[in-house]
């Protein structure tokens, strides 16, 4: 197909599944047959999962590239709901945000969760699974006609991540057939400005 057209499609079913980690969209497009079959961490618990996470890696772009420092804030709201808080910052320097929610819908599958933002159509987000308190791989695919989109965010509490619990990150995505060869690092330290202040600091009158 003509490469405009190949754009107009993506453009097309990166709307119908933009379960955004951020203002922009990092999403895998493939013409495989169809989404891996995955499950998520049988025992998650939204609890110690919520706080803050950095994005160590995710599914390269090249539509969109040059956003940098993303970050997630996760807080409950409701019993089985929490915001989300996604922060990056564009390549022309500019600070981007987008806050939305985040929901269990099933008891029997705690770690699927679908996540609104206003605008956007829902979307799932898989928590392949995590440890709490280094890493996250956090998984979505959708179809659209002849197209599988695959999103995932490889989070981490610190800016940085060693390469054992990586590989351990990755792992979680790789035994379900799930291609990380296209990951690419998000960049993160000390080149980037993080905002908000986390934890959120007191509300001062
Ligand atoms: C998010 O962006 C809006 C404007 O787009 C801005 O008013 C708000 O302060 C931002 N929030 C944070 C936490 O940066």
């Amino acid at each position: 197909m003509s490469s405009s057209r190949f754009l107009a499609t993506f453009l097309f079913v990166s709307v119908v599944f933009a379960t955004g980690s951020q203002a922009a969209v990092f999403s895998r497009i493939s013409q495989k047959a169809a989404c891996p079959v995955v499950t998520t961490k049988p025992d998650f618990d939204y609890i110690p999962y919520a706080g803050l996470w950095y994005e160590i890696e995710r599914f390269e772009n090249v539509f969109q590239q040059g956003t940098s420092c993303e970050r997630a804030i996760y807080e409950e709201i409701s019993t089985g709901v929490v915001s989300v808080l996604n922060t990056a910052v564009l390549a022309d320097g500019t600070l981007t945000n987008i806050t939305g929610s985040a929901t269990a819908i099933s008891p029997e599958e705690p770690g699927h969760l679908i996540v609104s933002f206003p605008g956007r159509p829902d979307g799932d987000y898989l928590v392949l699974d995590t440890d709490y308190t280094n890493y996250a791989s956090v998984y979505s695919c959708g179809t659209a006609g002849a197209f599988v989109l695959e999103y995932a965010w490889l989070l981490g509490r610190e800016q940085t991540m060693t390469q054992e619990i990586m590989d351990l990150a990755l792992s979680k995505y790789t035994q379900f057939g799930v291609d990380v060869s296209t990951f690419q690092m998000t960049t993160q330290g000390p080149t980037c400005e993080y905002f908000p202040e986390y934890p959120f600091p007191p509300a001062s009158n």
